[in-house]
């Protein structure tokens, strides 16, 4: 049988379309070496492999167990080489360069060796190459070709592995066994990219097999990630969407549209098809890895859920009538205008999303102060993360986190608050993995018993496993043992910060209130954890902070970001690598809809609306006046509108009646208004209370930028045009130009172009410059023309560094006797927020409802089962979900997530909000537990509930 192969031998190109792969990792050394390969001087880093000294300087060494995102293993023998002065013919992937070596990769006896190496691959693989889904994209293929093989000597009769079974059971993944050459690529990308160990090689010598323990794939540990796919050399593991559609011929650079961290994907297309999403080795976040979100969960753009063209009605009981762009755009202007004519100038406003690009940020906040007149701008990092953004600029002086993702590489002590980066930020959670084992520290604080508390090959040194509501009084406790114990780093204190605002601070955190043993009875964290985790975070090295909404979603959120703040200063862990406060953030563009200007009472780039200077600056750019005084936040708004005060607006891309906290409150608000306009992908929760809706654009469509967590400007190219036909920023300028605001940009690069003028941290971001460096960290301008990756290195941006007073005051929501539990919530891995893209996706495979964690203990009292329906009860309203018996929750606490409208966790979250930003406490709501038969509202569909408002 003939093989099918690249007689050209070119270097072996895998991950994705295009993307070189040298063999082995670069090496970081900065002396270098200077060696001879075939007959030409080569220089590279010390450490540097030969086959990468080699592969680099164009001279490409067959491999197949080697690829550049793994440590070489040195199995498959196919890369000898001859060396100057040494026996045998070494594997050049695990043999490193040394000065003055004279290396030679193409002789005759090395043909020899390779093209017999392959015959016995061969010889036990079965040949159907013009059949097979990775033909095209197959190293062993390419193999054959480069060592001149074209058939082999023994035959395929002896004993093989042509009928190893195959496993179909991972919705987007295939293994076929028969394909495998047991290179371990698989095994040590799930070990050292993912950190999840799933994969082992079970048997030995002809009985090696590739196993995921458990019954397949989908049984075991594995999360999908999708790494072990795109190590796979052969088609052994390959993506079913390749199996069904072929290989792509095409790739377009783009970003991930889930969460905060921001990941790069070569987007590969066959025609106008996309075929799969692969992660870019270049992506600034990510570096090549992925998680089973962005790599996998991308069908919801073509879903046939989505609406494609604009429709309007009257009353939200009538049908919806589809009508064009022009007419929807003037029904929704002329409305806008009447409810202005009618109520006043104050009337209205808008709801820009995080789920868009800055560009598309930017228009909406634009339209909002310009076209409408007023500052009634807001966002939804209003109920995520506005207390960060409050906090860090009290403190620090910017709005942001401190540090690059690279960055916890150097860390030594991790102290991980109210974040779950494993479930809500994998791709940064594997970082944090691969840091861990090499030896850093961890300590977690959380109510719950998160994966890194104790994972594979990962523990915690400290879990603070506190009361929800009370992290205010342990981030004080663990200042005071810092002050108490004479830890705190006085030169940094002296040198970078105000020290009368020191001094101040270090008498408050010192009072016996703030100490562990006090904070003990608060917090149910003992007081010798406590002082052990502080003395470990004081002097353990390099002490970096990541948190996440279990910080924020607090009545005492911007509090707790402060100590934070103060915590890092007192040890002087800020302003360089593996230091600083960092929240981990949870949609796509929080970063950006915070930085574009959404919220009401600033201008872009965190300038208040009062300051004369900077409004004059965007009236002269605009031709239009911006009000000098803040407009509402989103309460505000909803408030208002119960009262009869506000009554039309603009919700881009969020659904906040389903995201936003007491929902009814929430949909009877939607419900008293004249004018909801909605635009997004679906018909969502919020929609359902719409008059006008735009539909909107997938990222697939989309052409801007997306800020992530590490304040990283990515590109967000199209991979299609729109399909209903208009990119988002020119549907919100057409509705600005029609009520009576002349707004037109001819690309989205005008946009930025604009966005850079106006804006100090972006002076000079372009998408240019973006296109050529790949990302950018701002602030981008003179004086950092490459970005920031690290914030405030020689001094803080707000001048000296500021302690603040952060003393403790509980939540008014505490447990009762008629509410004894406190239910706090989170995110799993395979779903997103709401839930309303990743629902339309097979990653419905591992979540198909929101269940409720309770302890053992609690469950036993009321007499529930594990996997009973259960009724959940707050003062403010009831749900119904599956009860799961964990002991990841202590007794007295109860989680559950909010991915399903069905269970409408935010029926049951309360009004209460952070002092600061009016960021909902969603983390800590006092309920009642029972049986759902028992219950006496049984039903719990948003639709009922809202009959019943
Ligand atoms: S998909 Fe990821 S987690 Fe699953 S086996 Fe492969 S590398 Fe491991
Ligand atoms: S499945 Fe692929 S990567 Fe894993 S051992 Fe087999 S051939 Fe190598
Ligand atoms: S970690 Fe976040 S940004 Fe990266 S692929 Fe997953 S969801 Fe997308
Ligand atoms: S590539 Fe070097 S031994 Fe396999």
């Amino acid at each position: 049988m003939t093989l099918l192969s690249d007689p050209q031998g070119l270097a072996p190109i895998r991950n994705g379309i295009g993307e070189p792969d040298f063999g082995t990792p670069k090496s970081k050394s900065e002396q270098q070496v200077t060696l001879v390969i075939d007959g030409a001087p080569v220089t590279v880093p010390a450490g540097t492999s030969i086959m990468r000294a080699a592969g680099e300087n164009g001279c490409s060494i067959p491999k197949l167990c080697a690829t550049d995102s793994l440590e070489p293993f040195g199995s498959c023998r196919m890369c000898l080489v001859e060396v100057d002065g040494r026996k045998g013919t070494p594997a050049s992937c695990t043999t490193p360069v040394e000065e003055g070596m004279v290396v030679r990769t193409q002789t005759a006896k090395l043909s020899k060796l390779r093209r017999n190496v392959m015959e016995l691959y061969i010889s036990d693989h079965p040949l159907e190459c013009l059949t097979c889904a990775a033909n095209g994209d197959c190293e062993l293929q390419d193999m054959a070709g480069v060592v001149g093989l074209r058939d082999v000597r023994y035959g395929y009769d002896g004993e093989n592995h042509l009928d190893a079974p195959k496993d179909t059971s991972n919705p987007y993944f295939d293994f076929e066994g028969s394909k495998c050459i047991v290179c371990n690529r698989c095994v040590r990308a799930c070990d050292q990219i993912q950190g999840t160990l799933a994969l082992t090689i079970e048997g030995r010598g002809f009985n090696s097999k590739v196993s995921p323990g458990g019954l397949n794939f989908l049984s075991s540990e594995c999360v999908s990630c999708g790494a072990c796919v795109q190590a796979c050399p052969t088609g052994t593991l390959e993506e079913k969407s390749v199996i069904e559609l072929g290989m792509p011929t095409r790739t377009v650079q783009t970003t991930c549209a889930y969460c905060g961290v921001g990941c790069t994907f070569n987007a590969e297309l066959r025609g106008d098809e996309l075929v799969r999403m692969v992660p870019a080795k270049t992506g600034g976040a990510n570096e090549g890895h992925s998680c089973v979100k962005g790599r996998f969960a991308f069908g919801y753009a073509t879903h046939k859920d989505r609406i494609l063209s604009p429709m309007i009605r009257e009353k939200i009981t009538d049908k919806w009538q589809e009508v064009s762009w022009d007419e929807a755009i003037n029904y929704a202007a002329t409305k806008f205008k009447a409810i202005q004519a009618n109520y006043g100038d104050n009337s209205i406003g808008g709801i820009t999303s995080s789920r868009c690009t800055n560009e598309e940020i930017f228009v909406v906040q634009k339209m909002i102060r310009a076209a409408f007149g007023n500052n009634n701008v807001d966002t939804c990092a209003r109920v995520c993360h506005s207390p960060t953004g409050f906090g860090l600029s009290t403190t620090f002086g910017t709005s942001a986190g401190t540090q690059d993702f690279k960055s916890v590489g150097k860390s030594d002590v991790i102290l991980l608050i109210g974040a779950n980066p494993t479930d809500a930020h994998p791709v940064f959670g594997s970082r944090l993995k691969r840091r861990l084992r090499q030896g850093a520290k961890l300590i977690v604080v959380d109510p719950r018993k998160i994966d890194l508390v104790e994972s594979a090959r990962v523990k915690a040194q400290h879990h603070l496993q506190l009361q929800p509501g009370t992290n205010v009084a342990v981030i004080n406790a663990l200042a005071h043992v810092i002050v108490t114990e004479g830890l705190v780093d006085q030169d940094f204190v002296n040198e970078r910060c105000d020290v009368e605002a020191f001094d101040r601070w270090m008498k408050f955190i010192a009072l016996p209130e703030n100490s562990p043993e006090v904070v003990q009875a608060q917090s149910g964290v003992p007081a010798e954890e406590i002082r052990a985790a502080a003395r470990l975070f004081a002097t353990g090295g390099n002490g970096a902070i990541y948190y996440g909404l279990g910080v924020t979603e607090h009545s005492q959120g911007s509090t707790m970001v402060m100590g934070m703040a103060n915590l890092a200063m007192a040890t002087g862990n800020i302003g360089r690598e593996g230091v600083g406060v960092n929240p981990l953030r949870g949609q796509n563009n929080v970063q950006g809809s915070c930085d574009m200007g959404s919220f009401p009472h600033e201008l872009s780039g965190y300038r208040h609306v009062s300051d004369d200077a900077v409004r004059e600056q965007f009236e002269s750019v605009w031709d239009v006046k911006i009000l000098p005084e803040p407009g509402m936040r989103i309460p505000n708004m909803l408030d208002n509108a119960i009262s009869g005060d506000f009554r039309g607006i603009f919700v881009h891309g969020e659904d906040i009646a389903q995201s936003d906290p007491n929902t009814n409150h929430v949909m009877a608000a939607l419900e008293a208004m004249d004018l909801v306009v909605v635009q997004d992908l679906f018909i969502n929760e919020t929609a359902k209370f719409a008059h006008v809706f735009f539909p909107g654009t997938s990222f697939l469509e989309k052409d801007g930028t997306f800020t992530n967590a590490e304040r990283r400007i990515n590109r967000v190219r199209p991979v299609m045009a729109p399909k209903n036909g208009k990119q988002e920023w020119e549907i919100v300028a057409e509705l600005a130009t029609a009520m009576g605001y002349p707004m037109h940009y001819d690309n989205a690069a005008q946009i930025m172009d604009e966005i850079a003028a106006m804006t100090p941290t972006f002076k000079n971001v372009s998408f240019e410059l973006l296109d050529q460096v790949g990302s950018l960290q701002w602030p981008v301008n003179d004086a950092a023309p490459e970005g920031t990756p690290i914030m405030h290195m020689n001094g803080f941006v707000r001048g000296k560094g500021l302690f603040v007073e952060t003393p403790f005051v509980p939540t008014e929501e505490r447990s009762n006797r008629k509410f004894p539990l406190l239910l706090t919530t989170g995110r799993i891995l395979s779903q997103y927020n709401v839930g309303a893209q990743t629902r339309r996706t097979a990653n419905s495979t591992w979540h198909q409802e929101d269940v409720l964690e309770i302890h053992e203990s609690d469950a036993q009292m009321r007499g529930i089962a594990d996997g009973q329906k259960v009724a959940i009860t707050s003062r403010i309203g009831e749900t119904v979900m599956r009860a799961q018996i964990s002991d990841r929750v202590p007794a007295g606490v109860v989680y559950t997530t909010f991915h399903h409208p069905i269970s409408g966790a935010n029926v049951i979250t309360t009004e209460f909000s952070d002092w600061a930003t009016n960021c909902p406490e969603y983390k800590v709501t006092a309920v009642e537990i029972r049986p759902a038969d028992s219950a006496s509202a049984s039903s719990n569909s948003l639709d009922d509930v809202l009959m019943k408002a």
